[in-house]
């Protein structure tokens, strides 16, 4: 469902990325860490077609990043680092308008919204503008329309920030309702919610995929994530 193969991104002079290569199959959710400027978000927006590669390859729900930019986004659930809401809009108009940009018309409109309120509990704060509501809700918005239009593939880039823990809880429940049908490539700095959602986990290090493992394993192995990657990140640096 998403194939990456020897993509290097360079910003002027700088290699951030310098050659990742993974796949992701139907159903997975994969956790990808790595420290603060370690690339996620960099490769999410190559992922999402927002940001094109130096080099190499990136195919998502079969379609090319580079030259398919419609295709994948219609395919696509993004949650960006920081999720360009429109203060003045109510979250209703926000996330009908986001359908709109999805190809999302008529009756399948209204019914997606609806889903995606639900799904994200908006429904008390539907017609409230977004500039005055929390960071939490501001964060359920951004993820409410990343998953309008049931996409194939979910990107998240953080999705967790800001949210309480009931709604961390609630989050992590939309994601095992949603993994029958759905492949879920998600970041985040809580390594114990990557235990609990994801089966497994890339980390970046120094441009390149350093560890792809289960979770389970990684567990057995170290006792939790936090050890794995604290380990790993050590043993990088000596
Ligand atoms: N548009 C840009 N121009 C120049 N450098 C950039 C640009 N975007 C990202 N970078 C650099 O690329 C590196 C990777 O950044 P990126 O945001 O992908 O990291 P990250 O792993 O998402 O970090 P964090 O955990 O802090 O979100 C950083 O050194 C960053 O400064
Ligand atoms: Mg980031």
């Amino acid at each position: 469902m998403i194939e990456v193969k020897g993509i290097i991104k360079k910003f002027g002079p700088v290699e951030v990325l310098k050659g990742i290569t993974f796949s992701v199959d139907k159903g997975e959710i994969v956790g990808f860490l790595g420290v603060n400027g370690a690339g996620k978000t960099t490769m999410m927006r190559i992922l999402t077609s927002f940001l094109p590669a130096t080099d190499g390859e990136a195919r998502v729900a079969g379609f090319d990043v580079q030259k398919q930019h419609l295709k994948v986004r219609e395919n696509i659930g993004y949650l960006p680092e920081n999720p360009p809401l429109y203060d003045n809009m109510s979250v209703v108009k926000y996330l009908e308008f986001a359908a709109r940009l999805k190809n999302i018309r008529g009756r399948k409109l209204k019914e997606d919204v609806a889903r995606a309120v639900g799904r994200c509990h908006l429904q008390d704060v539907v017609k409230r503008r977004i500039g005055i509501l929390s960071k939490g809700y501001k964060q359920r918005i951004g993820l409410a329309q990343a998953i309008l239009n049931e996409p194939k593939v979910l990107i998240l880039d953080e999705p967790t920030t800001g949210l309480d823990p009931i709604q961390v809880d609630q989050f992590r429940k939309l994601l095992n309702e949603l993994k029958q049908e759905h492949t879920v490539i998600l970041s985040t700095h809580v390594l114990t919610e990557i235990e609990r959602v994801a089966e497994r986990v890339l980390i970046l290090k120094d441009g390149r995929i350093g560890l792809d493992a289960k979770v389970e394993e990684l567990v057995a192995q170290d006792g939790t994530l936090e050890k794995t990657f604290m380990g790993f990140n050590e043993s990088c640096t000596n």
